[in-house]
Parts: C-alpha cells; structure tokens; sequence
C-alpha cells in the first residue's frame, strides 16, 4: 500500500517574506515547527533577529534577510545570494502588507502601481529566481497569502480587491505552467487577529464615527465561527501546502476565514 505522506518538511528550504508579524511570523514559527530551515524576509531588522532566536532557541533553523519587497531593483540579486548562501529555496511564501484601503475611484494611479509591484511583481521575481532549484530538487511549493476578496470583493478596500484578483490570477495562470512537483496555491484570510486588522477597525471607527468595539461586533457577525481568526491558524493551512502531503493540490485558493464567504 502507498505510504500515507507527511507533512514533515525536514531537508526543506523556505523563504517566508513578511515575517516579521501577524501571518507571515506565524507562519515562519509553524514551517520551523515542521523541520524547515526558514529565512525570515522583512524591512524590521530588530523583530526579525528576535524571532530567529526565538525559533532557534525552540531547536529549529532560522535565519534574517532584512530586504523590501518595492525594491524591484535589488530582489532578483538578493534572492540569488540566498540560493548561493543555503542552497535551493523549496518553499516560497509570498506575504506582505495589504494596501491601504479607501473606495477604488479615490485610488492615484500610483497607488495601484505600488501594490502591483509589492505583491505581484516581487512575487514573480522571486519564483523566477527559485525556479531553477525547486525543478532540480523536484519539490517547490510556492503560497500566496491574499484575501477572500478574490472571491467576494470587500467594500471600502478597491485597491486590495483590484490586486488580489491580479494575483489570484497570476498564480492560477503559473500552476499551468509550473514543472511537475512544484506546486502554487493561494491562502485567502479572512478576519484575522493582525496589527494590519486592529489598524483597520480603527480607521473604520474613525470614519464611520463609531467605536473599534462595534466594529469588531459587526465583522464577527459575519463569521460563522464568531471570533476573529488567531495567525497560526492560517499558518497551518500554509504549513500544509508546503508539505508533501499537499502534492496533488494546484492552483486553488483556500479561504481560512471561519465560514464569512457565502459563495461556493
Ligand atoms: N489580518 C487580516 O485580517 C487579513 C485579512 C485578509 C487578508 N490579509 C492579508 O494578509 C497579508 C498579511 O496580513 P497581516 O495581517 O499578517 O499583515 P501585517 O501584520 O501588517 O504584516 C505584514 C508583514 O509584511 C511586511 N512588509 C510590509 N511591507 C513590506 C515590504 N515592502 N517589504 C518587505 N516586507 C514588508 C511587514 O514587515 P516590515 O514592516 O518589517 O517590513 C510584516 O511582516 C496582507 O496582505 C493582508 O492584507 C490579512
């Protein structure tokens, strides 16, 4: 009979970009946990160095590259240091800072091309440059972490919904191409217990003249499961697309919102 695969990532390389909180941290602490070497990518040197030692200090592998994801210019050469410096990079999480939100129509034009570049254009980078090694080592996974306003979009955030589905795109459009063993798949947060999160209940109650508390009632009115969701749960289901046992999943995107979308 087959073996049943695991889900262990022992001899495995990730590169997790936006590590330095909220998801990305969850998940570069969940890729460790399951036997992965982690490289850390953020602009915060002092949370990045505080992490790595938190993970080694637990017996995993971490190490910091302090790099910004809008620096188009320099991505490319960073990400061929790293494959000269560990070796190939098998997993790649793509994760940054959402844009800020405000109706599409109020949105500059540059607006629009800095989140183009921050999440797609760096994502395409660093899958260009990792390529080679995930094909050679017969394993990559690469995840993207977006949003549920792929599927649905959210009022009041017109640049996030506009890039997401540029993404969402871009990343079913590569599962088409990608060699065999090198798998992309999207995570879709939904409500999640971020800084990014805290920071947008603020800025609604601002505007909408009511208190972060009411906003906080009102989106878990939305959630089946009515509580927000905590980083490692969405950091689990990353940590298992990374994992052989994920082999056979390509190109989907999988929303860990606790039930908020109503589409199928
Ligand atoms: N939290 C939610 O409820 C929720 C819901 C749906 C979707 N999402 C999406 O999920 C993603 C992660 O969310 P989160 O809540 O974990 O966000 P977060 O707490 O704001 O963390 C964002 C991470 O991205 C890094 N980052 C930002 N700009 C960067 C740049 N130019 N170069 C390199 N790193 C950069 C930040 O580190 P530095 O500042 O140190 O660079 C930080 O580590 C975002 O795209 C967000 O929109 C979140």
């Amino acid at each position: 009979m087959t073996a049943i695969p695991t889900l262990s990532l022992d001899r495995r390389t990730a590169l997790v970009c936006g590590a330095s909180k909220g998801i990305g941290r969850a998940t570069a602490q969940a890729l460790a946990a399951a036997g992965a070497k982690v490289l850390l990518l953020a602009r915060s040197t002092d949370l990045l160095e505080a992490l790595r030692e938190e993970i080694r200090a637990s017996g995993g592998r971490a190490d910091v590259v302090v790099a910004d994801l809008d620096d188009r210019e320099g991505l490319a050469g960073m990400a061929r240091g790293l494959v000269a410096a560990h070796g190939p990079v098998h997993i790649l999480v793509n994760n940054s800072a959402g844009p800020p939100g405000g109706p599409l129509l109020a949105a500059t034009p540059d607006a629009l091309l800095v989140a183009f570049g921050r999440h797609v254009l760096a994502a395409h980078l660093l899958v260009q440059a990792f390529l080679p090694g995930m094909t050679e080592a017969g394993y990559g996974r690469v995840i993207n972490v977006i949003s549920t306003s792929v599927r649905e979009p959210i009022p009041n955030l017109g640049v996030s919904n506009t890039i997401r589905g540029a993404m969402a795109s871009w990343a079913k459009s590569l599962s088409r191409e990608l060699p065999p063993g090198v798998t992309i798949n999207n995570v879709l947060p939904g409500f999640t217990d971020t800084e990014r999160l805290a920071s947008l209940g603020e800025k609604r109650a601002a505007r909408e003249g009511t208190s972060p508390e009411d906003v906080h009632r009102a989106w878990l009115a939305q959630v089946p499961e009515r509580r927000l969701a905590q980083p490692q749960e969405t950091a689990a289901a990353i940590a298992f697309l990374s994992s052989p046992a994920a082999a056979y999943i390509r190109g989907v995107s999988l929303p860990v919102d606790g039930g908020r979308l109503r589409s199928i």
